[in-house]
C-alpha cells in the first residue's frame, strides 16, 4: 500500500511537471511549425579564394596565443585576409577569423575553428563556420562547413584547402580554398 501511494505520488508529480513544461514550451520558449518549403537547402554556392596566413613581420595576421610554435599544443588566433587571387595585393573578399591549434603529436595536423566573414558584393556581412581537421602536409585537405549566417543561413558543406605557397623561412603561407555550400 505504501509503495502504491509512493508511486502514485511520483506519477502525479511527473504529470504536473510535464504539463508545466509543455505549457512553458508552447509559444514562449519555443515553437514549431510545418516546413512549407519544398527543400530547405535549395541553393549551392561555390566560393574560390586565397587565404593569407602571415606569421612574420610587423603586422602578423596569425599570432601564437599558447604553446610553442610548430609543436603539439601550439595555438594561434588568426584574422587572415581572403583575396580573389593569390597575390596579397589582390582584391579582398573577406577575412578568416578564428583559431587553429596543433592537435597531433605525429604530424602537422591542425584543428581549425574558423569563421570566414565575407565583404564582397551580396556576400558582404555573411559568414560560414568551418570546424575540421587540417593535415597541412596533405595536398588537399577537406574540412566541414558546419553552419553560416546571412546568405549562408542553415549552411552545410565542405571546404577544400590546398597550399599555394609556403615560405619555409618566414612561415607565411598562402592557401587556395574552394568552398561548396548548400544553404537556404
Ligand atoms: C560591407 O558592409 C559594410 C557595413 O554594412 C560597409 O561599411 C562596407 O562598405 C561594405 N563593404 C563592401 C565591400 O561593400
Ligand atoms: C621568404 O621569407 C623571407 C623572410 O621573410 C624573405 O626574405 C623571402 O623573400 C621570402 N621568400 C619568398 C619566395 O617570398
Amino acid at each position: 500500500m505504501a509503495s502504491f501511494l509512493t508511486s502514485t505520488y511520483h506519477f502525479t508529480m511527473f504529470f504536473i511537471l510535464l504539463s508545466t513544461f509543455l505549457a512553458f514550451t508552447d509559444g514562449k520558449f519555443s515553437e514549431q511549425y510545418p516546413n512549407t518549403k519544398a527543400t530547405i537547402h535549395d541553393k549551392i554556392s561555390h566560393l574560390h579564394f586565397y587565404f593569407h596566413d602571415i606569421v612574420s613581420g610587423k603586422n602578423p595576421t596569425a599570432i601564437l596565443i599558447a604553446g610553442q610554435r610548430n609543436s603539439f599544443g601550439s595555438t594561434a588566433m588568426i584574422d587572415d585576409p581572403l583575396t580573389e587571387g593569390p597575390e596579397p595585393s589582390s582584391k579582398l573578399v573577406g577575412r578568416a577569423q578564428g583559431m587553429y591549434a596543433m592537435t597531433s603529436q605525429q604530424d602537422g595536423s591542425l584543428l581549425m575553428v574558423v569563421n570566414f566573414a565575407f565583404n564582397e558584393g551580396k556576400f558582404n556581412g555573411s559568414s560560414v563556420s568551418v570546424i575540421g581537421r587540417n593535415p597541412v602536409l596533405d595536398a588537399v585537405r577537406e574540412m566541414p562547413v558546419v553552419g553560416g549566417s546571412g546568405i549562408f543561413r542553415l549552411a552545410r558543406g565542405y571546404a577544400l584547402a590546398k597550399t599555394y605557397q609556403y615560405n619555409i623561412t618566414s612561415g607565411d603561407a598562402v592557401v587556395e580554398y574552394n568552398v561548396f555550400i548548400t544553404h537556404d
